[in-house]
Formats: C-alpha cells, structure tokens, sequence
C-alpha cells in the first residue's frame, strides 16, 4: 500500500508514459517520481513490447533503466529526442520549474532542451504560485569553488534576491560530486521576482556551469494527488 504522496508520484507517472509511443528516443528524469516513471516504461516494453530507446539523466537512473529492461543509449547516440519526462523540485502558473534536487541538473538540462517536449511529473505539493521557497541549485567547476560562492552571494545580495545564504552539497563529510564532477551551491533566496534574469546572471559567472532554473522547457505538466486522481497542465 502506497503512501498519499507516493501515490501521487505513481498516478503521474503511469499517465506520463502513456505519452511515450512506438519509436520514440526518451529523455528519462532523476529523482523519486522519475524512478516510478522508468518501471513503468519498463513495464510497457516487457508487456506490450513497446519499442523506445531510453537516454537517462543521471548514472542513477541509467542503472534503474537498464535493470527494468529499457534499451539504454547515450545522448549522442541519440542525437536528438521525441520527449523527456522528469520530475521537478517546484513548477508554477506558467510551466516553469526548479529542478536539481536530486543533483541531476546539468544533465536533466541538457537532455531536456534536446527533446521535442518535455512532460513534469509532480505530485500536487510541487505547485507554487512563485519559484524560490525550494533552494535553487547551482552547478559549479571544483576550482575555486569558495570565489564562485562569494561572486555568487555578492551578486545576488546586490540584485536583493538573496535571502539567507548558500550552501555547499554535503554527501556525509565530503563535498557532493555530481556525475560530471562538479560541486553544488544551494541558493536560500527570497521569491525570485525575475527568474529568467536570474539565470541569465548566473550562467554568465565564470565556475557556474547550469542553473536549476528551467525556463521555457516545460510543454506539460502531470500532476497527480494522494487520492489517485490526475491532472494535465499545459
Ligand atoms: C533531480 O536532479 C531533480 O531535478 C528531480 O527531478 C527533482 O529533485 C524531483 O525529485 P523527486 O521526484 O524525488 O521529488
């Protein structure tokens, strides 16, 4: 029996893959909702031998895809997608989205903007009126890490998005590395007021790589609710 919010996650997901069709090159998301969406896909390739080709987000979930029996190829391979489906931290009013929670910004970004669409799945508690209250990641070079930190937090004090501070991933007592090698600075801000802004000025700061912002990406959002009921945004 499945929590309320696992729930949630579930009915998402199901709904999500019925989106996936014959043929199709399919971005694959990281995170809790993403795993549920990966044995479904794989679910519909042993069952209805379904045929699609899966381009994961993260070594987590290539491992998760593999083991289900989705046939796993890189993003080069692939070159280009039909669909991504990915979970997110927080989406809003028009389809925008915090994501990197689970560390797998970069990649999920990449992989995102390469797809035709790309479908959120998220359990009704992502929902907010303004990105922010979830801290924003950002991906960053190990090299000088502590000056991005600093450029970072003065920049941002100075445009007054900053509400508290940042702060260094932590996996135990050594610094979280992502699958490209990277470090993660999480943003504790006030509502951003300007997101697109926001992540232009970060992208341009020498050491930060990627944002978690994920502006005019989204196409649709699957939003599922702890009774099992389903939603689509779009
Ligand atoms: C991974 O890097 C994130 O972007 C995830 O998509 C996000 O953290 C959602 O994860 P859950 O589905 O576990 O909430």
């Amino acid at each position: 029996e499945l929590s309320p919010i696992d729930k949630a996650k579930f009915v998402a997901a199901k709904r999500a893959a019925d989106f996936v069709e014959d043929g199709m090159r399919v971005g694959l998301g990281t995170g809790s909702t993403a795993a549920w969406l990966v044995r479904c896909l794989g679910e519909r390739v042993r069952e209805e031998g379904l045929r699609m080709r899966g381009i994961p987000t993260s070594s987590r979930t290539a491992h998760l895809a593999r083991e289900v029996g989705i046939d796993v190829i890189s993003l080069d391979e692939a070159k280009w997608l039909d669909l991504t489906i990915d979970g997110a931290d927080e989406f809003n009013g028009d389809l925008n989205l915090i994501k990197g929670g689970g560390g797998a910004l970069l990649q999920e970004k990449i992989v995102a903007t390469a797809s035709d669409q790309m479908i959120v799945i998220a359990d009704i508690g992502k929902e907010v009126e303004h990105l922010g209250a979830f801290p924003l990641p950002v991906e960053m070079v190990p090299f000088g890490w502590q000056t991005t930190q600093a450029l970072v937090e003065e920049t941002l004090i100075s445009m007054d998005v900053l509400g508290n501070n940042s702060t260094l991933r932590m996996n135990g007592e050594r610094p979280f590395v992502t699958d490209e090698g990277n470090y993660l600075l999480d943003l504790h801000l006030n509502r951003i007021g300007n997101p697109r802004q926001l992540s232009l000025v970060l992208n341009q700061m020498p050491g930060v790589v990627e944002n978690g912002l994920f502006m005019d990406i989204c196409d649709k959002v699957v939003i599922g609710f702890g009774d099992g009921r389903v939603e689509v945004r779009d």
